[in-house]
Formats: C-alpha cells, structure tokens, sequence
C-alpha cells in the first residue's frame, strides 16, 4: 500500500529530492525537539535550526513533489507518443489503489499540517526571543544587548518594548524583521544603529503595559557618589530630591506632570530630537501656549508627541559614560581608590577611541603602567597587582560601553534624564523657546529637585540620614 504511493512521490529526480529534503529535515526536527525536551541546552543557533531553518527545508521538499510530478509530465507529453499523458494526474475513485493513495495522502497532509503549524509557533517564539534579537546577529546588536542585559530591564524581552501586543505590530516587525535579515546578510546595515529609532511604537502600548502612567512617585531622593580628579581621589557627594511627582489626587505636579493624560505636549525637532524648535502644550483644561526658538528654521523638522520615551530615552541601552563608570567601579572596589590620581588618568585612558577592546585593554594597561612608572615609581612595584586590576576594570568598562565594529563611542547614544549626558530636559527648559508673551519653560534649578548637597565632602545630609 506504502509503496504505491512511494513510488508517486519519487518517481521523478525533482520529486525524490522533494521527498529526501522532507524526510531528512522532518527527522532532524524530531530529534531536536527531543533533545530540546530532555534538557539539552544548544543556544540561540538551535532554536533557529530546529524552528525555522529546518521547517523551510521541509516545505521547500514538500513543494518539490507536486512541482516535479507536474515538471515530469510535461516532459513526458513533448516525447513523441506521449501527447495523451495528461498534465496533472487524473483520480479515479473507483480504483482501490487510487483510493488507498487517497488515504495514505490525506493522513501525510495532516501530520504536516500539524508539523508546520507546531513549528510555526515555535518559530515565531523564538523570533520573540531575546537570544534570537540580541545575540543572533552578534556583531551587529551587541551594543545594544550588552548595554540590556545590564540594565533594570534585562528580564523584559526585546518585544514586549520594540513590538509589543497586536496582531499589526506583530506582521510590522517581521516584515521589518525580514528586511533587517537581509540587511545582516548583505552587510547593508548602517553603523551606528540611528537613534533614535523614528518608528518605535508609542509607549503608550509598550511601556505603559507594565508602567501605570498615572501612579503617584512622589519625591525621590537620589544620592550619587562621585570621586574628584586630585591625587587622593576625595570621595564627593551629591544629593538631589527629584520632583517626579505624578498624579495625586485631581491633578499632577513634578516631573511625570508630562504624562498626565490631559496633558499633551507636541514638539518639532530635527531628526536627532537634540535641537528642539517648537512646543505646543495644551491642558484639558482649555490652557495652552505655544513656545518658539526664533533662531529655529520655520518649517520643516519632524512633529512628535512627547511620551515615556522623550525623557526615558535609553530605559534598556543605558550606555554610562567613563565618569560615572569609573565611580562605581571604585565604589564596588574594582578600582582601589587609593591608587594615586586614579580617577583622572583613568578618565583620560579611557575616553579616547581605541579601534577594538583588545586593542583598549593592552593600551589601557600600557599607559597605566607608563603613568605609574613615570610619576610613582616606588608604586610599580608595591601595587603591581592593584594597578593590573584597575587596569582590566577599565578595559571591562570600555568593552561594554563602545564598540568600535558598530562605531558606537562614548557620545552615540546621548540619555535624556537630566542634563548632564546630554542637554536632556534643558532642550525645551531653557532661555530659547519662548511664547509670544516672552514666557519660557522654566529653567530654575529647584523646579524638577531640591539639591541637598552638591560633590561635596561628607555632606551634612549624609549625616542627617544615617546618625
Ligand atoms: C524597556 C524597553 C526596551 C527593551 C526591553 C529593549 N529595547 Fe531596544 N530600545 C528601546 C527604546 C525606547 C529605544 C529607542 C531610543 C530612542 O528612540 O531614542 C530602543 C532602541 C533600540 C535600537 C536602536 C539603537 C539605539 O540604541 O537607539 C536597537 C538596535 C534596539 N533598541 C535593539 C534592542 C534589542 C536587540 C533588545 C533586546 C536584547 C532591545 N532593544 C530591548 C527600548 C527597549
Ligand atoms: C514587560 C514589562 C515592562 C515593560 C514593557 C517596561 N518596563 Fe520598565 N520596568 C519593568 C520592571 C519589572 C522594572 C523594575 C526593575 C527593577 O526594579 O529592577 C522596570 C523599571 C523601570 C524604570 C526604573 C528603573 C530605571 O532603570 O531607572 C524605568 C524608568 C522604566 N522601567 C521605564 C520604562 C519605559 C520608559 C518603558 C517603555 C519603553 C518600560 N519601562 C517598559 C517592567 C517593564
Ligand atoms: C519629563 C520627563 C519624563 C517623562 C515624560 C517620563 N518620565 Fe519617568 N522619570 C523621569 C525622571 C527624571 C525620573 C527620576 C529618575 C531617577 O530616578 O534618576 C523618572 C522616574 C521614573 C520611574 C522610576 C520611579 C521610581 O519609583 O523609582 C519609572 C518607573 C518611570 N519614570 C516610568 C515612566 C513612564 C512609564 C513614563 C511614561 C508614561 C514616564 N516615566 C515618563 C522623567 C520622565
Ligand atoms: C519637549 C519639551 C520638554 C522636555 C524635553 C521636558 N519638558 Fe518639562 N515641561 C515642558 C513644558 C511645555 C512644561 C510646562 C511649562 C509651563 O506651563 O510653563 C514643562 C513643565 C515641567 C515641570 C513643571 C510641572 C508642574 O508641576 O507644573 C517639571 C517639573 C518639568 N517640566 C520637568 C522636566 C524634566 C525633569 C525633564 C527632563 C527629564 C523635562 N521636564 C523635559 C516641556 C518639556
Ligand atoms: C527641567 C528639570 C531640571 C532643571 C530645571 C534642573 N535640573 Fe538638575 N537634574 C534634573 C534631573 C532629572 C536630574 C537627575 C539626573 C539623573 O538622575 O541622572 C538632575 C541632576 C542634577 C545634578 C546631579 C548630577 C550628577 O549626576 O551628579 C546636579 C548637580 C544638578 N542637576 C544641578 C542643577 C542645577 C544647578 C540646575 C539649575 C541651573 C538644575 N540642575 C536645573 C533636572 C533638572
């Protein structure tokens, strides 16, 4: 009975490819689904061989078949004699072969109905997954997943941010996604990554799935540690109360005032978002006033309503810059403070662009050296092993913070949140917009924190909290 309707499928060179491609590829699947099932743990490279490479070989074979069964008769029908071979094979239900080929056929067609399906869904999971967005395409997203997994939000996936519910979103980001795999293939990709990315879905249905937009922060109290660029490296403290605020009650006040929902504020900008000609704010209320730059050109630049996403512009790709890496790095004891003017040379090493990070960590361990043989050499010696690992904690830095391959330097990717990695809020708060009444949005250095103490020494707040 089998054989009968073997013999159909492999009649031709065309159909027998078909039929080995299925065979072999369905055969693979099985057996990394099992593996997969018992625990074994292949990587990103697996998921997409067993869910994707492997069901596309099994549909080409299947497609085969029927393609070089019509091929082959035709073929037949040019032989002389052979005109009456029909092109497409004729069924006679009345034959008891014909109809046990029926059978065998609808009973194939549905186990790869099933096949196809199961591999469909778990396709498009591994599509979804953070390995398959982060890691796959290595080179080209390692920034953006190194700086991910270091961050707060390293357990939400790339989609639940850059894709989100819904079926259009879903069929957008594979048709996006197609197009990117091409890209990757064809090296057509542009480094860096622009940002910012023109096309990302509002927050609204990305962030505010798991943010409630209205939750009341209150006043958060920030305390910053940083270390002075002198020989000692004096520890400096900074404090600042934020006024992120938010909803209480009937209205909102501080910073998430932004994200009342009566509150909308629309901007046009260049294409950067880093040069802001114009906002328009309007309230529920019926209040609204519109703030010029005079310098600004009057048409042209890109409208945007401002979200989650203007101020909280790098929630997952938090880059840090050298300063502040260099801090935390001697407040973990990764760096030993009491190496000698650590801080400033370690800035200076470090903020320059090296053209990989092998070639950072030998620089950076060369002219650490250098400077401590230079300046201290009785230090050389006593401290060897304290200078090399502040040396691998500042290769360590620069490795997850630039990447030469995708020219990503310190600068690529400015944050938003303050002022300091960027003009962040002081591109709208500021002397340059104005409305016609001369009004400007407030630049006072008390409107968004009360500044507690600012780098100073063993600040009296510090005290005033813990006794
Ligand atoms: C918490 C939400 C969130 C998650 C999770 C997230 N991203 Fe992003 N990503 C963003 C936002 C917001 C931007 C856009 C910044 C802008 O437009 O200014 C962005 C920008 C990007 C960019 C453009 C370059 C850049 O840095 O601006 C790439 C590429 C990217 N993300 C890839 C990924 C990959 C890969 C993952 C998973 C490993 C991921 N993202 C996870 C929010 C997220
Ligand atoms: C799938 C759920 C989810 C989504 C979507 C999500 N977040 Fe978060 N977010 C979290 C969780 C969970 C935390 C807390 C992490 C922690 O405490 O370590 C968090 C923390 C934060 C924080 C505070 C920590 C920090 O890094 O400063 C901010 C700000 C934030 N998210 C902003 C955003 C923005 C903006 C978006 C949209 C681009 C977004 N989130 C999308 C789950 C999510
Ligand atoms: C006007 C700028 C701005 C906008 C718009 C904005 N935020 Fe914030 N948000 C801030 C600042 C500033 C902080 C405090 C940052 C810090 O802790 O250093 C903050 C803090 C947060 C935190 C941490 C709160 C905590 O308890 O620590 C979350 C979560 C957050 N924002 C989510 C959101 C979400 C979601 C949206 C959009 C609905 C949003 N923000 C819109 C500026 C903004
Ligand atoms: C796109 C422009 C824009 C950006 C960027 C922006 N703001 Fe604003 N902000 C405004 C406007 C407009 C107002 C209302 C000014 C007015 O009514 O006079 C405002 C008002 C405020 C207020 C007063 C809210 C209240 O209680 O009434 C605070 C606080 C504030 N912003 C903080 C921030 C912080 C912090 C950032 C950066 C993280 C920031 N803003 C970034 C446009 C902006
Ligand atoms: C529009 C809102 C806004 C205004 C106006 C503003 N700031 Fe800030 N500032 C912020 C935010 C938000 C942060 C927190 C950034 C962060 O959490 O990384 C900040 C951080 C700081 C810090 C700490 C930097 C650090 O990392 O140590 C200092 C110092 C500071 N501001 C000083 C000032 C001074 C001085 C003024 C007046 C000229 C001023 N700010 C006006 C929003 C503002």
């Amino acid at each position: 009975m089998f054989k009968n309707f073997l013999s159909s499928i492999t009649r031709n060179a065309m159909s027998l490819i078909g039929t080995g491609l299925a065979i072999a590829s369905l055969v693979l699947i099985v057996c990394l689904f099992v593996m997969e099932q018992l625990g074994f743990e292949g990587g990103p490279y697996l998921g997409i061989l067993t869910y994707l490479i492997l069901p596309a070989i099994f549909v080409t074979g299947l497609i085969l078949i029927p393609v070089g069964s019509v091929l082959y008769r035709r073929s037949l029908r040019k032989v002389p004699g052979g005109e009456s071979t029909p092109l497409l094979p004729v069924f006679d239900l009345n034959n008891t072969k014909t109809r046990r080929w029926m059978v065998i056929f609808l009973g194939a067609t549905m186990v790869n109905i099933v096949i196809v399906a199961g591999a469909t869904y778990k396709g498009v999971e591994v599509m979804e997954s953070v390995e398959f967005c982060g890691a796959a395409c290595h080179t080209v997203m390692q920034p953006e997943y190194t700086a991910y997994e270091r961050s707060s939000h390293s357990r939400v996936s790339c989609a639940e941010c850059h894709i989100g519910p819904g079926a259009d979103w879903f069929v957008k980001s594979k048709l996006d996604g197609a197009w990117q795999l091409v890209a990757v293939a064809f090296d057509l990709y542009p480094r860096p990554i622009p940002t910012p990315l023109h096309d990302l879905r509002p927050a609204r249905e990305t962030c505010e799935q798991c943010h409630w937009p209205t939750r009341f922060v209150g006043d958060k109290l920030s305390i910053k540690t940083h270390y002075d660029e002198d020989e000692a490296n004096t520890e400096l403290t900074t404090a600042l109360l934020l006024k992120v605020g938010g909803l209480a009650g009937q209205r909102s006040h501080g910073i998430h005032w932004h994200v009342d929902p009566d509150v909308k504020i629309r901007y046009r900008s260049d294409e950067t978002r880093e040069e802001i000609y114009e906002v328009e704010y309007s309230h529920g209320n019926g209040e609204s006033k519109v703030f010029r730059d005079r310098k600004a050109p009057e048409n042209g630049g890109v409208w945007r309503e401002m979200d989650c996403v203007d101020c909280h512009n790098r929630p997952s790709h938090n880059y840090q810059p050298p300063a502040s890496e260099i801090d935390i790095a001697v407040q973990n004891g990764l760096i030993d403070r009491s190496l000698p003017y650590i801080k400033r040379e370690g800035l200076r090493i470090i903020d320059a662009k090296y053209q990989s990070h092998d070639e950072a960590r030998e620089a950076i361990t060369a002219e650490l050296t250098n400077f401590y043989s230079e300046n201290y050499p009785e230090l050389l010696a006593a401290k060897a092993d304290t200078i090399a690992s502040a040396a691998t904690a500042l290769g360590d830095i620069y490795s997850v913070n630039v990447f030469p391959e995708m020219q990503v330097w310190w600068e690529t990717y400015p944050e938003h949140i303050g002022h300091e990695r960027s003009d962040g809020c002081f591109r709208c708060h500021g002397r340059r917009l104005r409305t016609e009444e001369r009004e400007t949005i407030s630049r006072d250095c008390d409107v968004c924190h009360s500044i507690l103490a600012e780098r100073e020494e063993d600040p009296d707040i510090l005290t005033q909290l813990n006794p």
